[in-house]
C-alpha cells in the first residue's frame, strides 16, 4: 500500500540506536521511495539541541552507514527536511510535552498517522506514554514502538505491558525484535512451509540436535551502563535468539497472518522444558571477554570498558541447551549461545540430521548432514551432504555443501532489519513484532536461569577478546559428544 503521511516521534531519538539504526534506515526508505512526502521525523531528548544540531548527528550517522556507502544530496538534503527535535524531559516539567504538542500542531489532519517510536530503557515507557496521554496526544490510530529488552524479568516486563497498555491498545502496539526484520529469518518460513521436502524430515525422528549461533565481533562500545544492567542473557536470548528458536521449531501456521504466526511461535515458548536447579549448571554456559585481539586490534577486557565499575558479574557470553517439550521434538536438544568479542562475527541456524539408520558403506566416514541458514554475514542457505570422493579405489565419502547465496542469486539488495520493520509501523502491519504473552512467555523461561546464575560458582568466565568463547562451552555440549558447527 502507499505510504502515509506520518509524523513518526522518537523518544530518545540521539541516542545510539537511533544514530546507528534508525535514522539511516529511514534515509534508505526515503530514498527508495518508502515514505510519503508529508512524513517528517520529530527525534525527542532531554538534550536541548537544535533542529541544525540534530540534522548534523543524523547526516554523519546517515554518511557512516554501511548500507548507505555514498548519500546521494538530494535525497539526503530532503531527508534531512524532514527532522525536528523537541526538548522533553519526561519526569520533570510539562513545558516540554507543550512544546511536543505545538510541533505537531493540534489533532492530526485525517489520513496523518503518529507513530511513537520508544528508544529509550522500558522503564520510562509508562511514564512516556502517560505523559503523550496527558498531552492530548494519543489518537484511536496513533500506534506506540517498544524496543527489546521489554523489562529486565517476567514482573517489570508484565508492569511495563500493563503501564502502555493503559494508553495503547495491543492492536497499536508494536513490540520490536530486529531480528525477525532479517530477510534471513523471514525466508526461513519459506524454506519450511513453501517446500515440500524438509517437513517430512523437521522432527526428532530425522533430526539430532539444532544450533544457534550469534557471535559478534564487536564489544559493548559505548553501551557499557545499559550493559551491566542486561548482560547477553536479556540482551540477545531472551529476544533474539528465542525468536529464531521458534521460527525453527513452530508448527506451521494456518497462515501467514499475525495471530497465526504469532500463536505458533507461542506454543514453542510454553513448551519449553524449564532450566531451573542442577540443569543451569550442567546446560548454561556464562562468559565475559577479557583483553585480546580481535582482527589484529588489541582491545579492553569487559571490567575495563568505561562506563562501570572494574568488577560485577555481567556476561558477554551465553551458551545453553534447551528442550521443547512436545511431540516433534522431545528429546532434540536445541544449543543456543551468543558472545561479543568473538574471533569472527556471524549468525547462523544448524540444524544436524541423524545418521542413516544403517550404513551399505562399512568402513567409510557416515554421519548426518546439516542444513545451514546464515543470518550473517553472506546471508544463505547451506546444507551438507555426504558424496563419494571420485576415483576408482577404495570407496570414500566425503561431506559437500548444497549452497545457496542471497547476494549471488537476488540481484536486489537486501534491505536492513530497520528499513523493513520501520516500514511495517508506517504500513501498520504488525505481523513481524511480538505479542505482549510471547515476551512474558520468554521471560518466565529466562527469569529462573538468571536467578540461579546468582550462585557464587556460576559466575562467568572469562575468555580471551577474539577467541571462540569459554571452555564451559565446549563442555556443554561435550557432554553429549557433540561439537558445535564449523563450517568445512
Ligand atoms: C541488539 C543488541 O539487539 O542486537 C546488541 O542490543 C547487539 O547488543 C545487536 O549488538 C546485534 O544485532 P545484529 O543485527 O548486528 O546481529
Amino acid at each position: 500500500s502507499a505510504p502515509r503521511p506520518t509524523d513518526l516521534v522518537v523518544f530518545g531519538g540521539t541516542g545510539d540506536l537511533s544514530m546507528r539504526k534508525l535514522l539511516p534506515s529511514l534515509y534508505l526508505l526515503d530514498r527508495d521511495g518508502h515514505l510519503d512526502p508529508g512524513t517528517r521525523v520529530i527525534a525527542v531528548s532531554r538534550d536541548g539541541l537544535t533542529d541544525a544540531d540534530l540534522r548534523g548527528k543524523a547526516e554523519a550517522a546517515v554518511q557512516g552507514h554501511r548500507a548507505v556507502r555514498v548519500a546521494e544530496p538530494a535525497v539526503l538534503r530532503r531527508f534531512l527536511g524532514r527532522l525536528s527535535h523537541i526538548t522533553v524531559d519526561v519526569g520533570g516539567d510539562a513545558s516540554g510535552w507543550a512544546d511536543l504538542a505545538a510541533s505537531l500542531a493540534g489533532p492530526p489532519e485525517p489520513g496523518r498517522d503518529r507513530v511513537f517510536y520508544l528508544a529509550v530503557p522500558p522503564m520510562i515507557s509508562g511514564a512516556i506514554c502517560r505523559g503523550l496521554a496527558d498531552a492530548g496526544l494519543v489518537t484511536p490510530d496513533s500506534r506506540v514502538v517498544m524496543e527489546k529488552p521489554l523489562g529486565r524479568d517476567l514482573a517489570s516486563a508484565r508492569a511495563v505491558n500493563a503501564e502502555v497498555g493503559e494508553i495503547f491498545s495491543e492492536e497499536q502496539t508494536y513490540r520490536i525484535d530486529h531480528y525477525l526484520g532479517k530477510e534471513t529469518v523471514q525466508n526461513l518460513l519459506v524454506l519450511r512451509f513453501a517446500n515440500v521436502f524438509l517437513e517430512p524430515l523437521w522432527n526428532s525422528r530425522w533430526i539430532d540436535h539444532v544450533q544457534i549461533t550469534a557471535a559478534e565481533t564487536v564489544g559493548v562500545g559505548g553501551r557499557r551502563g545499559y550493559y551491566d544492567t542486561a548482560g547477553a542473557m536479556r540482551d540477545m536470548v531472551q529476544n533474539h535468539l528465542l525468536q529464531l528458536l521458534c521460527l525453527t521449531a513452530m508448527e506451521p501456521p494456518a497462515s501467514y497472518g499475525r495471530e497465526a504466526v504469532r500463536d505458533e511461535k507461542l506454543k514453542v515458548l510454553q513448551a519449553l522444558e524449564p532450566l531451573t536447579g542442577d540443569r543451569v549448571r550442567q546446560d548454561t554456559a556464562r562468559g565475559r571477554y577479557g583483553r585480546g585481539t580481535v582482527q589484529g586490534s588489541e582491545v579492553l577486557g569487559y571490567l575495563e570498558e568505561p562506563g562501570g565499575p572494574a568488577d560485577g558479574t555481567t556476561e558477554t557470553y551465553v551458551a545453553l541447551r534447551a528442550e521443547i517439550a512436545n511431540w516433534r521434538w522431545a528429546g532434540v536438544p536445541f544449543y543456543l549461545r551468543t558472545g561479543k568479542r568473538m574471533d569472527r562475527a556471524r549468525s547462523e541456524i544448524v540444524v544436524r540430521f541423524r545418521d542413516v539408520p544403517h550404513t551399505i558403506f562399512p568402513g567409510a566416514a557416515t554421519g548426518g548432514g546439516s542444513l545451514v541458514i546464515r543470518l550473517q554475514p553472506d546471508e544463505g542457505i547451506h546444507l551438507t551432504m555426504l558424496a563419494k570422493v571420485p576415483g576408482a579405489g577404495a570407496l570414500r565419502l566425503r561431506p559437500v555443501p548444497l549452497e545457496l547465496s542471497f547476494a549471488d542469486t537476488f540481484a536486489t539488495r537486501s534491505p536492513e532489519a530497520y528499513e523493513r520493520l520501520l516500514m511495517d509501523v508506517l504500513a501498520a502491519d504488525s505481523t513481524l513484532f511480538m505479542r505482549r504473552d510471547e515476551v512474558e512467555a520468554a521471560w518466565r523461561w529466562t527469569d529462573p536461569v538468571i536467578a540461579a546464575w546468582a550462585d557464587p560458582d556460576l559466575v562467568p568466565e572469562t575468555y580471551p577478546a577474539g577467541s571462540a568463547g569459554p571452555a564451559g562451552a565446549d563442555r556443554l555440549i561435550g557432554r553429549t559428544g557433540r561439537t558445535w558447527y564449523e563450517e568445512e
